[in-house]
């Protein structure tokens, strides 16, 4: 059933129409919970608040799977003036970037332009820049323009996804680069991707522990709170130097556990996606744990102290066109 749920998100996900659509209708269906606005001030003003709670950044301007050059070049335009006022308000926050944003599926040369340009800004002002993972369709592309950025700049990393056969051998090549480890969020077939979760988690624990012992920053990026407990541990016991990594979580999840590691001295960095392209990236989100639905809803019904709020009718008119939608979604995939 999970893996069924799993894969109803991620065809949402991926469904064109829906994208382009929900970029007309605005924040809808509780997706503000989890994407902090739409402009680059707004993001800005939660990465402050964040910041003054000890919480370091990464913002993320949300697009994916750019097919128009001028899009590309609009990101690209968006990103370098995020970088400039990262830098004039002196805030502590780096970028997630994804180059298929950037224009990877259009030609690899104006991908690698585009994202050469944000690295070069970004290093005269030391800010890092993180390549997102994404699909495995994207990956080989994707590993050889950052190693190609590794040649010029140090202030570039990227994500092993743990969920890959091939993750550990990907990981050991880039033992001196920053790097972020997560479980994996695309739907992969079993020829290039564990499909169970404790496989899944298994590889992710051994990678971690793996990547702590050697000197290179690594960016734990889970909400599985066994995970981090077992981390937690293997770090105290090891005698890891906490100047080496950070935990890291996504903005809107496990908000009261994001505070109490940072509070218990351990470096926090909050990912902020932000920007009109929200739709895709919720709908991951949705599918990563079908429970973030049950809370939306809640969050929409109800007040903090669990009165039913006075808007019942346009909230109840909201989901119920959600709900028209999936199950819409459901039968065209049947
Ligand atoms: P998982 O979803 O497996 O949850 C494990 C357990 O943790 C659950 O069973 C539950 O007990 C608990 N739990 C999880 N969420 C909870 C919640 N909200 N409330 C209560 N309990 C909860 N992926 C990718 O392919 N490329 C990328 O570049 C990135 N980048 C990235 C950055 C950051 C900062 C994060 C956190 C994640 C990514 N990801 C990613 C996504 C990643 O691959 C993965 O899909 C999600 O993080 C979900 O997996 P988790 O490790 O969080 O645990």
């Amino acid at each position: 059933m999970a893996n069924i749920t799993r894969d109803f998100f991620i065809a949402l996900s991926n469904n064109e129409l829906l994208n382009t659509g929900a970029k007309k209708w605005g924040f809808r269906f509780g997706a503000e919970q989890f994407v902090a606005g739409t402009d680059v001030a707004t993001v800005l003003k939660t990465v402050k608040r964040l910041n003054d709670k000890g919480i370091h950044a990464t913002v993320d301007n949300l697009g994916e799977f750019v097919t128009e050059p001028s899009v590309s070049l609009q990101a690209k335009n968006k990103i370098l003036h995020l970088i400039q006022e990262i830098h004039k308000q002196g805030l502590d926050c780096h970028l997630s970037i994804k180059l298929t944003q950037l224009g990877l599926d259009i030609d690899e040369a104006f991908c690698f332009e585009n994202v050469f340009e944000i690295v070069e800004l970004a290093n005269q002002y030391n800010i890092f820049i993180n390549i997102d993972t994404e699909d495995y369709a994207h990956l080989h592309q994707t590993l050889t323009i950052l190693h190609q950025l590794l040649e010029n700049f140090q202030n570039v990393g990227t994500v092993i996804q743990a969920y890959l056969y091939d993750a550990e051998e990907e990981m050991d090549k880039l033992a001196n680069a920053r790097l972020r480890l997560v479980k994996g969020a695309y739907k992969e077939g079993p020829e290039v991707a564990y499909q169970n979760k404790e496989e899944i988690d298994a590889n992710f624990l051994r990678l971690a522990k793996k990547r702590l012992k050697g000197n290179a920053y690594t960016s734990i990026a889970t909400h599985d709170h066994h995970i981090i407990n077992e981390l937690k541990q293997f770090v105290h016991d090891e005698n890891i130097d906490s100047n080496n990594f950070e935990f890291q979580m996504l903005y809107g999840f496990r908000t009261d556990m994001q505070h109490s590691l940072a509070s218990e001295g351990y470096d926090f960095c909050t990912y902020i996606p932000f920007g009109e392209d929200w739709y895709a990236y919720f709908m991951r989100r949705l599918a990563e744990r079908p429970q973030n639905l049950q809370l939306i809803i809640k969050d929409k019904l109800y007040t903090k102290d669990d009165k039913l709020k006075k808007e019942p009718i346009i909230i109840a008119s909201s989901i119920a066109a959600l709900g028209t939608i999936l199950y819409a979604c459901r039968k065209k995939r049947k």
